[in-house]
């Protein structure tokens, strides 16, 4: 098998933690039986003062040849608002290939410093929404900068939409541990939550061994905190599953761990793996972030394209490395730079092999 890989950087530590994944990626690929190759693309808030765009429109044409796509960060608030760096190129990434599948596995590592009192194990699974809710992007401003100012932002949720990824929820419940949380705010949004909940219900006479429970976000919220353990898949629009998953990422022990698959489950389209971090200018070129989160986007790439084993032996290098707990980026209160993770993880994954 081989596979063509679009590497999409990005700013700030994206351009240091996908360099790490790629150089892990062609590790395990001497240890299967698959080749890569690898085309990066420039597409960035550098690129963004250069061409006055994100990425060009045959952007997308051009990375729709690829069996999958790694990226790294996108943002640089010193250059270019926020909004224009996200709305520029992930979300109409997420759009334009139908990634509706927002995978965002949290659980805790042995060896992590997790902020929670006594360590719970917990293992669960976020499910968001990546298509339409929330970021949908409808909406506009008016009588811009007067008094008068009006700005409306249109959450759109449609059936097809909700019961998809609710399927999937479910899908993936019934081969877990049959348990499902479904996250809204039905009780204050009359209309978009209620025919979500609507529709959960509906798709739950399909799955009877599957138990759902459903949440007012803010109170699942505070029970994540509470108590871990009693989640194993959540299933949440947009907006509510990123907010969830920086929690869980927290809960983890450090935003440096959680990766993001999006993904296409029809695959008339790349799906898109990513670390959930952003661009951190903040620690940006100074060889200290955290690469862990990238290599675990690597595994559920590797997943996803059906390398199982590969996948597997990446996580366990990974877990390997951490719970040695000797080779550790500052985020992790260690004091290793991301190219002595990397080295320490593609040395696990070279015992792990032998
Ligand atoms: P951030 O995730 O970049 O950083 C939050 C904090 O976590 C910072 O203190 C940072 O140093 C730390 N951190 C993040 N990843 C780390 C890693 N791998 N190793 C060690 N420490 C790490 O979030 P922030 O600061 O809100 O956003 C910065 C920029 O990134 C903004 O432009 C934002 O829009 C963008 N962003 C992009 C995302 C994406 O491309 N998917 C996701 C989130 C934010
Ligand atoms: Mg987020």
């Amino acid at each position: 098998m081989h596979y063509r890989i679009a590497l999409l950087p990005g700013d700030g530590i994206g351009l240091e933690v996908v360099k790490a994944g790629m150089q892990v990626l062609q590790m395990v690929a001497t240890m299967g039986d698959f080749t890569l190759s690898f085309t990066e693309f420039p597409y960035s808030c550098t690129y963004y003062l250069e061409h006055g765009v994100m990425m060009p429109e045959d952007g997308f044409e051009m990375l729709r040849q690829y069996d999958a796509i790694l990226l790294g960060a996108v943002g640089d608030p010193r250059i270019v608002p926020d909004h224009i760096s996200l709305r520029g190129l992930l979300v109409p990434l997420r759009q334009r290939f139908d990634l509706y599948v927002n995978y965002r596995p949290a659980r805790l590592i042995p060896g992590l410093p997790t902020p929670l009192k006594g360590d719970p194990p917990f293992d669960l699974v976020t499910i968001r929404e990546n298509s339409e809710g929330e970021y949908a992007g409808t909406g506009g401003r008016v009588h811009i900068g007067t008094p008068d100012e009006v700005a409306l932002q249109t959450t759109v949720f449609t059936r097809k939409g909700v019961e998809r990824i609710v399927r999937y929820a479910f899908e993936l419940a019934s081969k877990r541990k049959h348990k499902l949380a479904s996250v809204t705010k039905s009780n204050a949004m009359q209309y978009a939550f209620v025919l979500w909940d609507e529709v959960v219900n509906q798709v739950a006479c399909e799955y009877p061994e599957v138990k759902v429970q459903h949440y007012h976000a803010d109170a699942l919220l505070a029970m994540l905190v509470r108590d871990p353990l009693r989640f194993d898949v959540i299933v949440a629009s947009n907006l509510f599953g990123d907010m969830i998953t920086d929690l869980t990422g927290a809960l983890q022990g450090s935003l440096g761990l959680p990766a993001s698959a999006n993904l296409n489950p029809e695959r008339n389209a790349p799906s898109l793996f990513e670390p959930v971090h952003g661009s951190a200018p903040d620690i940006a070129g100074k060889g200290i972030a955290n690469p862990m989160a990238t290599f675990w986007a690597v595994s559920l790439l590797l997943e996803f394209l059906g390398q199982q084993m590969a996948a597997r032996l990446l996580m366990h290098a990974v877990e390997q490395v951490i719970g040695e707990g000797k080779v550790l980026t500052p985020d992790l209160g260690g004091v290793a730079t991301t190219g002595a993770v990397t080295e320490a993880v593609i040395q696990a994954l070279m015992q792990g092999h032998a």
